[in-house]
């Protein structure tokens, strides 16, 4: 169960990611996309903040030791910091470009690994941040703005 407080207008809800867990794999991002739909949010904000945290919670069951997604929902933005323990990311530059990917060939037969999450994320979002270091981790910083033009 997610650990969810309700302080007012502001909304905190905190996900862990287990590293390698493909059964429960994306359960975090749909919880969240209920949640928001439970707000009554935008379809479009939602869709975004969903593509958002999906692509953040399968590299977190990918590529890290395990982690979570902190999600803070506010009158005015839903804010996530995705953060994980794990191998971090050496070349961050490299990483964020489409089709840059590390996925090994039974993570790729799975379907995944088309190096298309982090530009993603970047897309979906209205402020990105990413932070890794090697040997620690890798904590990426989501804002998507309740009125963003879409
Ligand atoms: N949380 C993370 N920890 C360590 N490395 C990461 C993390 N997230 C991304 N990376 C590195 O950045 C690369 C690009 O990530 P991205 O999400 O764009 O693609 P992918 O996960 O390889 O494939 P896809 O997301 O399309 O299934 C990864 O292959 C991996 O090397
Ligand atoms: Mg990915």
């Amino acid at each position: 169960m997610p650990d969810v407080k309700d302080v007012g207008a502001l909304m905190s809800v905190t996900y862990d990611v287990a590293a390698r867990d493909f059964v429960r794999a994306g359960e975090a991002a749909s919880k969240l996309k209920r949640l928001l739909q439970q707000l009554g949010l935008d379809p479009a904000v939602i869709r975004r903040a969903a593509i958002a945290a999906y692509e953040a919670e399968m590299n977190i069951v990918i590529h890290s030791y395990g982690g979570q997604i902190k999600v803070d929902i506010t009158p005015e933005s839903i804010e996530m910091i995705c953060e994980d323990s794990g191998p971090g990311i050496p070349d961050i530059e490299k990483a964020l470009q489409e089709g840059y990917s590390t996925a090994t060939e039974e993570i790729r037969e799975m379907g995944f690994g088309a190096g298309m999450g982090l530009p993603n994320i970047q897309r979906s979002a209205d402020q990105f941040r990413i932070e890794s270091t090697v040997g620690e981790g890798t904590c990426l910083q989501v804002t998507i703005l309740h009125e963003a033009g879409e």
